[in-house]
């Protein structure tokens, strides 16, 4: 299974829901592969910490590895496995981002290289039973590469009434992308992040959404000061603290997740 997490407004937690909940996969023995697709690197440094670019050179290694060879001959490609690193972390692995992706967006788009990930994909889905996209803060050609190449599509939001405007716009675009290229997405779901309960507005908010038939799934993420830590120490939480109230509610969001993969899968 595909799962990309997709919000192209910043800082919503798409690194901290892509890593947390392929690290929880990944300690029940799910074989898991994280894809970082933002030049930011944020999930690469998450897993494996400073990438020392003398050592793996940037346009040879990761998810920039990958795409570029792709504009080289044919008989030169390796296998799409062959850019995936290991991590700290048993059954996790990682396909890094690069500063190069910045660099090769725009001939990668000019040569209409956008189903390229979704082949790649194809190629590796036998090696893994999980795979998790994170995708940059905008749409454009990594994002949209993630959505063709996966099969569900989890939104996160932040209780943010600017969050709220931008969900329209998303979903939209979701819907555009799936009529032209992809119509196997599925939209599993919003993951509603940094919920304060004490506070009237992201309930509110909340409410509004479900009112408005957007699909909210109905755990929620707490705010808590341990992502940061989390971050900041290059330990998702089901390793940093197991028995945190927001590890466990990750793992709430995991266990829903799973039970609906069976159900809702579609091909
Ligand atoms: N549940 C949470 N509680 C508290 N802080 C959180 C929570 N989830 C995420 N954060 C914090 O919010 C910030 C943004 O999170 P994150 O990097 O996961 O978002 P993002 O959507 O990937 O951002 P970007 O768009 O820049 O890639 C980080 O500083 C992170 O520690
Ligand atoms: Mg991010």
């Amino acid at each position: 299974m595909h799962r990309v997490i997709f919000n192209q407004k910043g800082g919503v937690g798409k690194t901290s829901i892509t890593c947390n909940l392929a690290a929880i996969g990944a300690s029940q023995g799910l074989r898991t592969l994280v894809i970082d697709l933002d030049v930011q690197g944020n999930s690469t440094h998450y897993l494996v910490g400073e990438v020392d670019a003398e050592q793996y050179p940037a346009e040879a290694q990761g998810v920039s590895g990958l795409f570029k060879q792709t504009v080289g001959p044919r008989k030169m490609r390796r296998n799409p496995d062959s850019f995936v690193w290991e991590t700290p972390f048993e059954n996790l692995f990682l396909l890094p981002s690069s500063p190069y992706l910045a660099e090769i967006e725009k001939e990668l788009e000019a040569r209409y290289k956008i189903y390229k990930l979704r082949d790649a994909l194809a190629k590796l889905a036998g090696e893994y039973d999980r795979i998790y996209i994170d995708t940059p803060p905008n749409f454009n050609f990594y994002s949209k590469s993630a959505l063709i190449a996966a099969d569900r599509v989890l939104v996160p939001f932040d209780c943010d009434s600017f969050a709220r405007q931008s969900l329209y716009e998303l979903m939209a675009n979701i819907e555009e992308l799936q009529e032209d290229h992809n119509p196997d997405l599925a939209v599993e779901g919003i993951v509603i992040n940094q919920f304060n309960g004490q506070a009237r507005l992201p309930g509110e908010l909340v409410a509004d959404l479900t009112e408005e038939g957007f699909p909210v799934i109905d755990s929620f993420l707490n705010s808590s000061v341990k992502m940061r830590e989390s971050h900041y120490e290059m330990r998702p939480l089901i390793y940093l603290a197991p028995r945190h109230k927001l590890t466990q509610a990750y793992v709430a969001l995991h266990e829903q997740l799973e039970k609906g993969a069976g159900r809702k899968r579609r091909r």
